[in-house]
């Protein structure tokens, strides 16, 4: 293997048959995990109660435009209240865990002390899933940033890491008797890039300065609280979850277009992968990032904590990457949507739009034809075994770590009966059950996965779209509150009970 700091090669892997291997009945090994997951801010609503106090999201929905018609996850999906239900419903879904987040302003408010009545939100939570027999899988960080402490300057600040690292204790002084697996971050691309660069989500910023510091700090935290975590608890499950793409040049046998390719997989990946799993930033990534401050940011010591041991890494995949050195004829908006990298244009206006985001210099996003989600998302369920063969020869395997898949799903515009019924079978049913088949088709292949949680439980705040993006197995009515079981729910949950995806 190559030494940390270098450059893994970057050879283009050739899209797999759009079929998996995995056909007719599958069943995967005993043991496999089988979840859903949902985030604080995007199911709990309650946001100003028991002490809580606004999260960079709950300011950001205020900012007119930035979320899509004016929606803010005061009630969301009434989770707060409500918990009891959901987790009975869980229950009759068969799900083995449930993967949530517990929420930095409701449990140290401001980022200041902690908030004995937000602690115990959780606490009654993580009893209930624990007397449903359903495992408590937590995530420290999904985005909610308390306000005050992006006020003291954000992730941009090296100050923030050590406040995430507090807060990350006091959740497992609280919880860590009961909960055995810790996440720390969930996709710090996306709190990071997408943040403080591409703009469209909380803070709202575009500088890529800022979201290189802020990147660089994320992970300083994740290391900070892993260590911390894995100090006082020997034998807890400890890890991060990141969302991954898989990066095909549009001609493979063009250089300029593997290297475009390899630069987004460089700023998307690796730019995460690395420090955590080889114990540095990539050669290639360091150069590019080294006129945004890169170098400023990391100090002496911060990469061995950064790469303390992890015993999960988890995964988020959605959807695969084409990408070019030149853009394509026809602006794609749907493919261009989610933005990537790092992009220089401190004027752009915040967007929940389908508009396109420039990516970094020389990376250009093209369709492909394949069928698409709600979000404009191509659909490529091949990318996700490549995903997991490649993160399991050149990162987790060498680590002895393990990899589940903790976020897959899909939005789709939803009709619902008049019972609330939504027969979802042609779409998201679909759409799960070709991702489990690639998820089968990469453990064949030999990597070590061993869990799966659909996105998401619930029909959700869904970021900068608001509630106009549904997610869910579950059906959220937000005028009733009520939930309704989608086929896929239904499906699913026969899938978690017997561990077979059905022919
Ligand atoms: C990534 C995030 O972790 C989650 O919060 C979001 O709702 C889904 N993917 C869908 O975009």
């Amino acid at each position: 293997r190559p030494a940390p700091g270098t450059t893994l090669p970057f050879a283009p892997s050739a899209p797999l048959a759009p079929t998996s291997n995995a056909t007719g009945a599958v069943a995967f090994p005993p043991g496999f995990v089988w979840g859903a997951a949902t985030a604080a801010f995007q199911i709990e609503g309650a946001t100003a109660e028991d002490g809580r106090t606004d999260s960079i999201w709950d300011v950001f929905a205020r900012v007119p435009g930035a979320v899509a018609g004016g929606d803010d996850g005061a009630v969301a999906c009434d989770h707060y209240h409500r918990y009891r239900d959901d987790v009975a419903l869980m229950r009759s879904l068969h799900l083995g865990a449930y993967r949530f987040s517990t929420s930095w302003a409701r449990v140290r408010p401001d980022g200041g002390a902690p908030n004995p009545r937000g602690l115990a939100f959780y606490d009654r939570l993580v009893d209930e899933l624990l007397a449903a027999d359903i495992l408590p899988w937590v995530t420290l960080y999904h985005w909610d940033l308390p306000q005050a402490l992006e006020d003291a300057g954000g992730w941009p600040a090296r100050e923030t890491a050590y406040r995430f690292a507090d807060y990350a204790m006091t959740a497992h002084e609280a919880l860590g008797d009961r909960v055995r697996v810790w996440t720390t971050l969930n996709e710090p691309w996306c709190s990071s890039f997408l943040s403080y660069i591409g703009g469209e989500h909380a803070p709202g910023r575009t500088s890529r300065r800022d979201g290189v510091a802020a990147a660089h700090h994320l992970l300083l935290g994740h290391g900070l609280a892993a260590a911390a975590i894995r100090e006082v608890d020997p034998t807890a499950v400890v890890g991060l979850t990141v969302n991954l793409t898989v990066a095909d040049p549009v001609d493979p046998a063009n250089p300029a277009d593997v290297a475009a390719a390899a630069k987004h997989d460089g700023l998307f990946n690796r730019t995460f992968l690395d420090p955590v799993l080889r114990g540095d930033y990539p050669a290639d990534v360091r150069e590019w990032l080294a006129p945004y401050g890169l170098d400023d940011v990391v100090r002496d010591g911060d990469l061995p904590l950064i790469s303390t041991p992890i015993d999960a890494l988890g995964v988020n995949y959605y959807n695969g990457s084409s990408v070019a050195a030149t853009p394509p004829a026809v602006v794609d908006a749907g493919v261009t949507d989610r933005p990537d990298g790092v992009r220089d244009d401190a004027d752009a206006p915040r967007r929940h739009t389908q508009a396109p985001t420039p990516s970094p210099e020389g990376v250009h996003h093209h369709g492909r034809g394949l069928p698409r989600t709600a979000m404009g998302w191509e659909v490529q369920p091949e990318g996700l075994t490549r995903l997991l063969t490649r993160l399991h020869r050149d990162y987790t395997g060498p680590a002895g770590v393990a990899l589940y898949v903790t976020e897959n799903g899909a939005a789709y515009d939803d009709v619902a009966d008049d019972d609330g019924f939504v027969d979802d079978s042609g779409d998201r049913l679909a759409y799960l059950d070709a991702h489990l088949r690639a998820v089968k088709d990469a453990i064949d292949a030999g990597a070590d996965v061993r869990g799966y949680f659909a996105w998401s439980l619930l029909d959700n705040f869904e970021w900068a779209h608001g509630y106009s993006k549904r997610f869910g197995i579950v059906r959220t009515d937000y005028a009733t509150q009520r939930r309704t079981v989608k086929a896929s729910g239904r499906w699913y949950g026969q899938v978690a009970r017997t561990g077979v995806v059905p022919d």
